[in-house]
């Protein structure tokens, strides 16, 4: 993560929790085929709704890591989700959100705490995981710069402390205040506790007049175990590891916990200056362990990518002695008129980088494999394993993929691991990295057990006992089940539930689970949700009978039901869960159809002119159109459907008036500021009049409609000759 987010993290949901229910929650989700799908192979809806998803992941993430400094993913899950939106974003640039995970660093700074407005961004780093990606930044920085291979080109080479950034600032060499990032444009005012902070100095001697310091606090080691340890014996919070003590340590409210919490603090670099430190950034961090700051004692110079992963390679081996947590190595380019040139892209700047340390490993045994069932009937393997620590993280249990997996090929039939399978006994690698799951890496065959046997993957559901089979192309083995299966349906009804779905507020996982195991009051479809919440006094006293419902808790359930009486249709075609049909698609499928019943006609006619009107939305292939038809077709879901939809009030959706529309089919993008209407109310009357709405200008835009202060996608559009609006231009066009 961007502020060099460490790998020990509380354990995680699902990483060894005591299933209790039908399906065993690991929180390992087997339909969720499109998150791994080479980014190369993706549709555009794809690409929109899966942006969407990693926006809002990436935001809980920075909220629980900068807000609460208590991460829920780990740091290599955190770069694996930014390094797929950055991959997405780079494939289809129109796409890119408004609110995009890229253009942001960290989170507003917390209630509680004053604020402070950096005077110079505080940024984050672009991130390398792989050996040649250093070359590459040689490369690209040399191009940039108009360099030939031949003129020398200097960095540092430094370790990457994982802890938080912080800048201080000196005026007439006086510690006049110190801010965490924040945001980058504003952080907390924490100066009280960093003036409890023995490497920071409260007064400069020989300074500029005025002086911007940043650098990390972090913890050590040995006064991280010691803090945790006091912490246990009076019962007071514990820190899953040190990055995450430090931060909860800097950000008191109160100094004098921060007083008592042994911070430590390295200076890296600076911010506003009156005066230059020097002339490069060696000689620049040599001037602040002058004036007295703690500079890290493994910053080297290198004269180019070969002596920087000697380097790296060196402080790696180091890692485990430095008695402090580090995460990585930064590279700058150690001339300063050079930075100066280079400048910054949104978020980072051109003239550093983070070489990341690979993600960690560990040796375990394979206890089990058990087989998940997913929403769609997909069986997905899910190996047990001999509790193992992971770079700070417990795991208990790992993906096995699918059963081609397991036996050591891939979808081609081509070797994997050397050909090797995976047995029960067998001791494997476990990896955590570039996923929100850890998997299964690797098996040492040489501590095979004697009477380990070859895994036979079921050829029938173990749920349900139906036939799971394997159709020709496809990986994945589903249970053929359906909604007799009782797996697929509490899976169903999770979805059901979920946030972009119905959304019921008390309607959680958990309390699905529950309510699909009662037989007193039993959700087994959604409709029965809707009966549940009628009212009637025997529902109400059967579930304040049960075990944590109260009456306000029960009242308060039945009114948020209540609520979703009255659902939108893309929300309801989303909710079905029907394969394949995500919140794009339902989307596409409600302003297509305006309304559930000529959706429902279409879908419940002859399936050759279903399948031709389906296919003709831009957007709906063969595959989902099939899948809709299917699931109309079979008796079980269509009794299903009718009855929820009976229970309901399904919205129309407003029809892209495209009749007489200037703009219908065309890609739009807005920019700077509209006087007249919001962003979102001019998003949303494009859409309604037949266009689709873009976050940047690429080739493919045909619109630019530029509000005040437009600037760089202005300047984009007229380099790339597309048409440019203004405001009342916009209107006009519109009609307003
Ligand atoms: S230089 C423009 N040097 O890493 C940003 N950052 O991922 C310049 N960090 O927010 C940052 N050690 O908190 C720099 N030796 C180092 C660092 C370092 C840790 C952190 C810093 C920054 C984050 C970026």
């Amino acid at each position: 993560m961007s502020e060099g987010r460490q790998n020990g993290q509380p354990q995680r949901k699902g990483n060894g929790a005591a299933p209790d229910s039908a399906t065993k929650d690991t929180g390992l989700r087997p339909d969720d085929e499109a998150a791994s799908a080479p980014v190369a192979a993706i549709s555009e809806a794809e690409a929109r709704d899966e942006l969407a998803r990693l926006a809002a992941a990436i935001a809980v993430a920075d909220t629980a890591y900068h807000g609460h400094d208590a991460p829920e993913i780990s740091d290599a899950e955190y770069d694996a989700l930014k390094g797929r939106n950055a991959e997405i974003e780079a494939r289809f640039p129109a796409l890119k959100r408004a609110d995009s995970p890229s253009e942001r660093v960290g989170v507003a700074p917390a209630e509680g705490f004053g604020k402070i407005r950096h005077t110079r961004r505080m940024l984050s780093l672009s991130n390398a995981f792989e050996p040649g990606e250093v070359a590459e930044f040689d490369s690209r920085i040399r191009r940039y710069l108009g360099l030939d291979a031949d003129t020398p080109l200097r960095y540092t080479a430094e370790p990457k402390i994982d802890g938080l950034s912080l800048s201080l600032r000196y005026e007439g060499g006086k510690l006049i205040h110190a801010a965490t990032r924040g945001d980058g444009e504003t952080g907390e005012d924490v100066t009280a506790n960093a003036r409890t902070i023995a490497d920071i100095p409260q007064t400069l001697p020989d300074a500029p007049a005025l002086l911007e310091v940043r650098g990390e606090v972090y913890m050590r080691h040995a006064d991280f175990q010691a803090l945790n340890a006091r912490a246990a014996e009076t019962g007071g919070r514990t820190f899953a590891n040190p990055r995450n003590a430090a931060a909860g340590s800097l950000r008191q409210l109160d100094p004098e916990i921060t007083r008592r919490r042994p911070l430590a603090f390295f200076a890296y670099g600076w911010g506003a200056l009156s005066a230059p430190l020097a002339e490069t950034q060696m000689q620049a961090l040599e001037r602040l362990a002058t004036l007295g700051f703690t500079i890290n004692p493994l910053t080297r110079l290198c004269d180019g990518p070969d002596a920087m992963l000697d380097h790296y390679r060196d402080i790696e081996a180091k890692r485990a002695d430095l008695g402090y947590d580090i995460d990585g190595v930064v590279y700058k380019v150690d001339d300063l008129a050079l930075q100066e040139r280079l400048g910054f892209r949104s978020t980072t700047p051109r003239w550093a980088l983070a070489h990341k340390f690979p993600a960690e490993l560990a040796w375990t045994v394979l206890e089990g494999i058990d087989i998940q069932v997913g929403r769609t009937g997909a069986l997905s393997p899910v190996a047990r394993l001999r509790p193992v620590n992971v770079g700070g993280v417990l795991v208990s249990n790992a993906t096995l993929h699918n059963e081609d997996y397991i036996a050591g090929r891939d979808s081609r039939g081509e070797p994997i691991r050397g050909g090797r399978d995976i047995r029960i006994g067998d001791r494997v690698q476990v990896y955590r990295a570039g996923d929100v799951i850890p998997k299964i890496a690797d098996v040492d065959i040489s501590a095979r057990p004697a009477d380990a046997q070859p895994y036979t993957f079921p050829e029938t559901c173990p749920e349900c006992g139906s036939p799971a089979v394997r159709e020709p192309g496809d990986s994945v083995r589903r249970c053929t089940g359906g909604l007799i299966c009782p797996a697929q349906q509490v899976e169903r009804l999770k979805h059901f539930v979920s946030r972009a779905a119905f959304d019921i507020e008390g309607l959680g996982t958990k309390q699905i689970e529950a309510f699909f195991a009662d037989d007193q009051l039993p959700i087994r479809q959604p409709a029965d949700i809707f009966d549940l919440a009628k009212r009637d006094a025997v529902n109400l006293t059967k579930l304040k009978n049960r075990m944590g419902w109260g009456e306000t808790s029960a009242a308060n359930l039945f009114r948020a039901i209540d609520t979703r009486r009255t659902i939108p249709l893309h929300r309801f075609l989303f909710a079905l869960g029907i394969r394949h049909v995500g919140e794009n698609a339902a989307q596409l499928l409600a302003r297509h159809f305006g309304s559930y019943s000529a959706l429902h006609a279409c879908l419940t006619g002859p399936a050759d002119a279903a399948l031709a009107e389906l296919t003709d939305i831009n957007g709906i292939g063969p595959v989902m159109a099939q899948s809709l038809i299917d699931a109309f077709a079979n008796p079980a879901e269509r009794e299903a459907i009718d009855a929820l939809a009976a229970h309901l009030t399904i919205q129309d959706t407003e029809r892209p008036q495209t009749e007489g529309s200037a703009i219908a089919g065309q890609t739009l993008v807005f920019t700077g500021t509209l006087t007249r209407m919001t962003r979102a109310e001019a998003k949303a009357r494009a859409e309604a009049m037949g266009a689709k709405v873009a976050g940047s200008v690429s080739a493919k835009t045909d619109l630019l409609v530029a509000g005040e202060g437009a600037g760089s996608k202005a300047t984009k559009a007229e380099a790339l000759g597309v048409k440019v609006i203004d405001e009342d231009a916009w209107l006009a066009l519109i009609g307003a």
